[in-house]
């Protein structure tokens, strides 16, 4: 008998139950069925991308520490963080904004580091932007994660021709002066650029332009922003609505529909903040029950802004050749008390991650048409994935969340249906469980489910026709409090556990603690 071995396994299972507190009143059977003769569209790994953006301390201290620093290093660019990220299987990183990117001029951030020029970020705290993070360290990042590029070129600020310089820096793979000045730069091989934004917000930070005026800039930029490097494809993303404004989802679609051979487009973007009011002034921790229905509720609005604006886009494209980019989405709370307002950092709870998860499950059930998604941002700013201090590093409960949904990258999504009792506070009336089911490439159902009542476990019995399943195991990402945080003194706070379901008379059936998110497997 190996007693060291069986109690690993009591331990185990005692981790199996702990997500739901003894005292945790039901919402009743919640039953959830899984439509597993339907086959719906792929899910696109690229909608857990990420958004990186010169913005505080997300670049400089969050990935880049530079190769002489004492926190270990690949070539300036923190380990700790592209081990975190590349757990993640992050399939694209958008860089480098958000506003700063059109402000950016990509000449300065190439080049021996001390001949790069200090410039300003007025966006962000006014601060210096010392350019040493500039295009090479950017693919040389991604190269160390593993993940592709979405690049956001300047249209608010720059010129056309500047932008063709870059792509033509970056990807042509002829021996022009700006690729042999690339090579001489240590890349002599082409880049691959997966996603170009052709701007950000430029009917805000990015020009203030009429949906009229950014199509003509639209035109000009897809045409000569042009990919050299034929061996890796290039999808070309157009600015498109804030929030419920249908401007430019219209005119940017109507344009494209009476396009010429002169110009062309692969996707259109739509930015939404979970952010309830202007300026953002929820808390992050600190809350009550008030603020985290509030807070779902303006989350789950997504839905019908994904319904509006593809609607919209279904009227021009119904092949559905247009992807929607939600290239900005995530909660956008108050800073943190003592840090520089202009460098959005707010901590980051379990609330956040019923938001990632609820916003992921929306995307997944429009996967036929969102199929890039980038969270804002990645590393210390706003509903970010990681902090970093010096040299120590916590992952928060959203990175979790991202963590276990892995399995639903590239899977293919099965339509479900749920019948809960809704989850009621105030006048805030949300559904009381959310659940999307896909199928992995090996033909594996996995199930992910939130339940988003605060205080009540949710009793799920969940059946999948035509699969009994032997097991069902997963995990489960509960917390002590619905404003519990991971902090450097304490990261382990809000960390996913081994969760398991019974199996009985081919259904599964599954407890699931308040305010949780959990992914299960039936095998
Ligand atoms: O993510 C922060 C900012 O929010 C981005 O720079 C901008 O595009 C958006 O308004």
């Amino acid at each position: 008998m190996n007693h060291s071995r069986n109690i690993l396994i009591l331990a185990a299972l005692a981790l199996a139950t702990v997500a739901v507190p003894a005292t945790a009143a039901d919402t009743g059977t919640v039953r959830v069925r899984v439509d597993s003769a339907a086959t719906g569209p792929k899910i696109d790994r690229h909608i857990f991308g990420q958004f990186a953006e010169h913005l505080g301390r997300g670049i400089y201290e969050g990935v880049w520490v530079g190769p002489d620093s004492k926190i270990p290093n690949t070539r300036g660019i923190r380990n700790d963080v592209v081990g975190a990220l590349r757990a993640l299987k992050v399939p694209n990183v958008r860089w480098p904004g958000g506003c700063f990117a059109d402000e950016y001029h990509w000449r300065n951030g190439i080049g021996p580091a001390a001949q790069r020029p200090a410039t300003l970020n007025p966006n962000w705290g006014g601060v210096i932007e010392p350019n040493t993070f500039g295009t090479h360290e950017f693919f040389d990042f991604l190269q160390q994660v593993g993940a592709e590029a979405y690049l956001s070129i300047n249209v608010g600020s720059g010129t056309p021709a500047e932008a063709a310089d870059w792509l033509e820096y970056l990807t042509t793979p002829q021996p022009t002066a700006l690729a042999k000045q690339r090579a001489a730069n240590g890349h002599e091989k082409p880049f691959g650029v997966t996603f170009l934004g052709l701007g950000n917000e430029n009917w805000g930070c990015g020009g203030s332009m009429t949906p009229d005026f950014y199509v003509s800039q639209l035109k000009i930029y897809a045409r000569y922003a042009r990919n050299f490097n034929t061996a890796h494809p290039m999808k070309r993303i157009a600015v498109g609505p804030d929030t419920a404004d249908t401007g430019y989802t219209e005119a940017v679609m109507n344009a494209w529909k009476n396009k010429t051979w002169a110009w062309d487009i692969e996707g259109i973007s739509l930015h939404y903040y979970t952010v309830g009011k202007w300026p953002p002034a929820y808390k992050a921790q600190g809350f009550g029950e008030d603020e985290y229905a509030a807070l779902l509720g303006h989350t789950l609005r997504m839905e019908e802004l994904l319904r509006t604006h593809t609607a919209i886009m279904d009227k021009y494209d119904p092949e559905k050749k247009i992807a929607l980019s939600v290239d900005e989405w995530g909660a956008w709370l108050a800073p943190t008390p003592g840090t520089d307002p202009g460098f959005l950092e707010q901590q980051n709870s379990q609330r956040d991650a019923l938001i990632a998860a609820l916003n992921l499950d929306m995307f997944i059930r429009k996967a036929d048409r969102v199929r890039i998604a980038n969270i804002a941002q990645m590393v210390n700013v706003l509903q970010a994935m990681i902090f970093t201090r010096a040299d120590k590093m916590v992952l928060t409960p959203t990175y979790h969340v991202f963590r276990m949904y892995v399995p639903f990258q590239d899977a293919t999504f099965i339509p479900l249906s749920v019948e809960a009792p809704p989850y009621e506070h105030g006048t805030v009336k949300l559904p009381g469980v959310d659940a999307i089911a896909a199928r992995d490439a090996k033909g594996v159902v996995h199930v992910a489910l939130t339940n988003l009542h605060p205080t009540r476990s949710a009793r799920v019995e969940l059946e999948v026709p035509g699969v009994r399943p032997g097991r069902v195991t997963g995990e489960t990402l509960a917390a002590p409090r619905i404003d519990s945080v991971n902090t450097f003194d304490a990261p382990n706070v809000v960390v996913p556990r081994p969760a398991t379901g019974k199996v009985s008379g081919g259904k599964a059936i599954l407890t699931l603690a308040p305010a949780s998110v959990s992914v299960m497997k039936l095998e």
